[in-house]
């Protein structure tokens, strides 16, 4: 079974031994290399949140569910970041700063879209926003550079695209908002 005590301490030495992403990625398509393995150690995931796996000022690992059809606005992390699905599907849209602008303002830049057993690693300056285009819930393992929870970093209002500070406490509560959905239906 997949042993989340060893990946913690693989992903923590890949750490120390360098600020690059890149062994992460390989810890992460190992892990999410056999889906089934993995979920008997994560649980099934049936209901959107973000469970913390390991967090510490350097490192930060997460088992984010995604509620069906739940979307997150554009934001950015300002660390790299690892994403690997094991289950379902996510959309992203990568956005760029606008050319020229002060107001904070972004401008779509690209598209990708995950299925189960990929992996996306995301450099250090990535803005995206994330779609569950799903009836179901979609799991991913998320490998963060830093302490997500704590670093400042910034969100885009879909109205009008312009930059406002991440608001981690009202995006926590999207996902009890997503949920509710799941409970309805
Ligand atoms: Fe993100």
């Amino acid at each position: 079974m997949f042993d989340l005590e060893k990946f913690i301490i693989d992903c923590r030495n890949a750490v120390l031994a360098s600020d690059s992403h890149l062994a992460i990625k390989e810890l992460v398509s190992e892990a999410v290399s056999d889906r089934s393995d993995l979920m008997l150690a994560l649980g099934n995931p049936n209901e959107g949140g973000v469970h913390k796996l390991y967090v510490s000022d350097d490192l930060t690992i997460l088992n984010i569910v995604w509620a069906p059809r739940m979307t997150l606005h554009p934001h950015n992390h300002n660390m790299w970041a690892v994403i690997g699905l094991y289950s379902g599907r996510e959309d992203n849209i990568f956005w760029k700063r606008a050319k020229g602008d002060t107001l904070g303002l972004i401008e779509a830049a690209g598209a990708k879209t995950l299925g189960e057993g990929e992996v996306a690693p995301l450099g250090k300056d990535v803005v995206h926003s994330v779609t569950n285009p799903l009836s179901r819930c979609t799991g991913a393992l998320h490998v963060y550079g830093g302490n997500f929870f704590e670093e400042p970093r910034s969100e885009w209002n879909p109205e009008d695209l312009l930059e406002q500070p991440y608001d981690v406490e009202r995006n926590m509560e999207l996902f009890a908002e997503a949920n509710q959905f799941i409970s309805a239906a």
